[in-house]
């Protein structure tokens, strides 16, 4: 039996996990053993614990509750607390996913003690390093020995970095393999659309009429640490709602909602609160949040997984950052890169509600990504 340790720690890894996990329990479960390790990064019931259950997750095996703090200081608890359980229970592999501090702590540990990283969610590049994200992911995939590209230019940023298209085993850290193979976060997509109409009432909850209102998240510490970001951010998304008279469902990660004080005017604060359009919430779970993709009118975000999602369900979307690792959206003119830039977003909300024939094409796979992946694990082991 192949062991895996896996390392979560931030809701998109632990959403993005659920389509490994199910494909290992589906189809692989007499060849795969797969050890959860939760390193705490993220901690709210809101943020990790409401996915587990929801997505038939297994429940983390460890939990090294490091929580919240400076970039070192949560890094170097993890890699300590990862390094621990690595020895203890001597995986044959380590698979992380994205680009987080969960990320980097997991493929410092795992590298240093020479087991082989599998990194899921490689070869995105947004080539801005100011951004924490960028450099947990190039360090990452540079220690690693499968990288799996959920897309094709992710895969070419791979090869302009030096990795090989044709490289043979035995594979290593010095001699790693890259595969293009769509993306797990599709696979998920698919599994809990139709879920997402059965098993909630969000709609109906938020008084929400279907395709007539935006969805919004801001999360990325370039947006909500500068307050003129996030000022132009809000007061954008308060003009499109005031002047076209629609709502704005806005599910706020809680560090956007712990900045939001000090970070907009006292002025602009109470506008939003007594704007009939905005509907600021907590976060939802990933059934809700995937009802609210499926029947909003159009999406915006600073978020990479719900650029994304944006795409699976058909929606136009305003990306509220400076540039997108997922350039095929914005290639295919079903995004736009808006920044923090309020007459941008304002042309950008007039382009796609002016332009409704958008193209969406199968650029993420079959849904079958993490079928694909346990396999060419357990080839990898087994060689
Ligand atoms: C992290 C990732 C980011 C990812 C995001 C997904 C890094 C460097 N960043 O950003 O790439 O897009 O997760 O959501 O790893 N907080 C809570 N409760 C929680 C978690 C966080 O209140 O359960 C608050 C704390 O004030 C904390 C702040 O949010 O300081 C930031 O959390 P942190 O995990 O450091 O980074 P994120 O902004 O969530
Ligand atoms: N998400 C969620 N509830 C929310 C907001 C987001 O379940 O209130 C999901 C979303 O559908 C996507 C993932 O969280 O699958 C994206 O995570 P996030 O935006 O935190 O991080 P990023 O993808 O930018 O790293």
């Amino acid at each position: 039996m192949i062991k895996i340790l896996t390392v979560i720690g931030a809701r998109p890894q632990i959403i993005k996990s659920a389509a490994l996990s199910r494909a290992i329990s589906r189809h692989f479960s007499d060849q795969l053993r797969e050890v959860i390790l939760h390193t705490g990064q993220h901690y709210d019931e809101s943020m990790s614990g409401i996915f587990f259950d929801e997505l038939q997750i297994p429940k983390p095996d460890y939990n090294l509750q490091i929580g919240s703090g400076s970039h070192g200081k949560q890094t170097a608890a993890m890699i300590s607390g990862i390094e621990d359980i690595l020895e203890k229970e001597k995986p044959n592999a380590l698979v992380l996913y994205g680009d987080t501090n969960s990320t980097l702590a997991g493929s410092i540990a795992a590298s240093k003690l020479h087991y082989p990283i599998i990194h899921i969610e490689a070869g995105l590049r947004s080539f801005n390093k100011a951004m924490p994200e960028e450099i947990n992911r190039i360090l990452c995939d540079h220690v690693s020995t499968l990288l799996f590209s959920p897309t094709r230019t992710g895969y070419d940023n791979l090869l302009r970095e030096g990795f090989k298209e044709n490289s043979l085993p035995p594979y290593s850290a010095d001699n790693p393999k890259i595969f293009y193979c769509g993306d797990v976060m599709y696979d998920n997509s698919l599994f809990f659309s139709e879920l997402a109409e059965q098993k909630t009432d969000i709609i109906k909850r938020l008084g929400l009429t279907p395709g007539q209102y935006i969805l919004a998240t801001i999360h990325r510490a370039e947006n909500t640490d500068n307050p003129q970001r996030l000022s132009a951010l809000f007061n954008a998304i308060l003009k499109i709602a005031e002047k076209e008279k629609i709502t704005v469902v806005l599910p706020l990660h809680p560090r956007t909602s712990k900045l939001a004080d000090k970070n907009l005017g006292s002025d602009l604060l109470k506008k939003l609160k007594i704007s009939p359009y905005i509907k600021i919430i907590p976060p939802v779970s990933f059934i809700e949040m995937t009802a609210l993709e499926k029947n909003c009118k159009l999406v915006m975000t600073d978020s990479g997984g719900v650029q994304k999602e944006a795409f699976f369900f058909k929606k136009p979307c305003i990306i509220l950052r400076s540039e997108t690792e997922w350039t095929e959206l914005v290639e295919c003119g079903s995004a736009i890169i808006a920044d923090a830039d309020e007459p941008k977003i304002m042309n950008a909300y007039t382009h796609f509600s002016t332009n409704v024939n958008l193209k969406f094409p199968a650029l993420f796979g079959d849904g079958k990504a993490a079928e694909f992946i346990c396999e060419q694990l357990i080839k990898f082991i087994s060689a």
